[in-house]
């Protein structure tokens, strides 16, 4: 992504806080796996989204109207050993050279510059909460401040979560970031075509999984959004299942959720198709009722509807369909509002999506849930879980696991659905399965 992509963003911050008032935000750090080892690094998002600066141990300081310059960037100064060892890092000379930081000043002398920059500035934008090391700083170099009040200095009086500015402004997608998004999109659906090809009785979830995995680090795309869950029969039915080493069997169904991410942003997707590439009788009939559930879903998906209006649908459409297949009983409206429907669909219709793959942006404003807009991106993705103990119903529909997840853009007319390359009508998963 282009300097000048992450230059607006901090533009718009900046005028957001307002001269007088200061913001800090800290990227990820490194994480021990084990011993020597790491976890890959990821940086974030927030950080990545206001300064594209892939690296640990940094913070970012905003602070409008300063005559030096309103950005500042501690980092890691570059260090040749480190270099040699770990790769390239940017320094301070990169840091403003590269990533248009006006000032940079080594991380490891943050407690001595940090207080002098707080001086005399009212409100402090920060993460609150989510970096218990910078909140603990924070309260320091404020005290810090307040001890020398008889010098004449103040300290900040007001401590404000940055998100409510930043998170509202990552809920819409700009053409640079979709375009990205269609790439994780089009890789992810690609991923789970290339698996739904492959399956067949006798495999392992896990090499199922290696399809997905290979595919996206074939188009460059090396991390997932999140764990992939490859989920046989009665696994569906747990929804965060990622134990994937079950073995697949003729007259199961397979549940994918699995998305890459592109440059730090998500694809999520889930597809449920028959092991041998036919579905059972029962199976079928389950399957075409969250397949009508996310259809109606997405009918309430443009611009001006409100958010749980395709949850309210999905629900309307799995309970009356429930009723028909015999699973509930009872009236449609007094199943739905005692929310009978929950032992069988027990989350909600999906999620904004971005660089998170459940993204940052409020659902509700005022107590009211939020009007959809272009530029908008969610998930829509009904399910159905039966549980394999479930008494109440016939046995035939017992440990039966169903979801269908796409990836949506609120246009300016409707909805674009990013996920379209895998199919999702049992006519085309059929085919597709069999060769066709
Ligand atoms: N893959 C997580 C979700 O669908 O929300
Ligand atoms: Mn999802
Ligand atoms: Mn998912």
């Amino acid at each position: 992504m282009k300097q000048s992509e992450f230059k607006k963003r901090r533009k718009h911050l900046i005028n957001r806080i307002g001269v007088g008032n200061i913001a800090l935000i800290s990227s990820a750090s490194m994480r021990t796996r084990n011993r020597d080892v790491d976890y890959p690094f990821r940086q974030d998002s927030d950080f990545f989204y206001l300064t594209g600066f892939n690296e640990p141990d940094a913070l970012a300081v905003f602070i409008p109207g300063r005559e030096q310059g309103e950005y500042i960037l501690f980092c890691r100064e570059f260090d040749e050993k480190k270099a040699l060892w770990e790769g390239a890092h940017a320094g301070l000379e990169g840091a403003t050279k590269h990533f248009e930081a006006d000032d940079a000043f080594p991380i490891d002398d943050l407690d001595d510059i940090l207080p002098g920059l707080l001086e005399n500035k009212m409100k402090v934008f920060y993460p609150m909460g989510r970096n218990r090391e910078l909140d603990a700083n924070l309260l320091e170099w404020i005290n810090h401040i307040r001890n020398q009040s008889r010098s004449g200095v103040i300290a900040p009086t007001e401590l404000i979560s940055i998100d409510v500015i930043v998170h509202e402004m990552r809920l819409f997608k700009s053409t640079t970031e979709l375009k990205l998004m269609r790439q994780a999109a089009e890789v992810s659906a690609n991923g789970h075509v290339k698996a739904m090809q492959a399956c067949k009785p006798g495999l392992y979830e896990y090499q199922v999984e290696a399809e997905l995995i290979y595919h996206f680090n074939q188009n460059g795309l090396r991390n997932v959004a999140y764990p992939s869950i490859v989920a046989t029969g009665k696994n569906a039915c747990t929804l965060h299942y990622t134990e994937n080493n079950a073995k697949l069997k003729d007259g199961d169904l397979l549940l994918i959720d699995a998305g890459a991410e592109c440059d730090h942003y998500a694809a999520d997707i889930t597809r449920t198709f028959p092991v041998s590439g036919r579905f059972t009788e029962p199976q079928k009939q389950l399957y075409q009722l969250v397949l009508n559930a996310q259809l109606a879903a997405l009918e309430q998906i443009k611009p001006g509807l409100l958010w749980n209006q395709a949850h309210d649908a999905s629900v309307e459409v799995l309970t009356k369909g429930l009723v028909e297949l015999g699973l509930l009983k009872g009236k449609i409206n007094k199943l739905i509002k005692d929310e009978k429907y929950k032992q069988f669909y027990m989350h909600r219709i999906g999620h904004w999506l971005g660089m998170d793959v459940h993204d940052v942006g409020d659902y509700k404003i005022n107590q009211e849930w939020r009007i959809l807009e272009p530029g908008m991106v969610l998930t829509v993705e009904p399910g159905l879980y039966i549980p394999a103990n479930c008494k109440t119903v016939e046995a035939k529909w017992r440990g039966i696991g169903i979801r269908i997840e796409d990836d949506i853009l609120v246009t300016a007319t409707g909805h674009e659905v990013l996920t379209a390359g895998v199919p999702k009508s049992i006519q085309e998963i059929e085919a597709l399965m069999q060769g066709q």
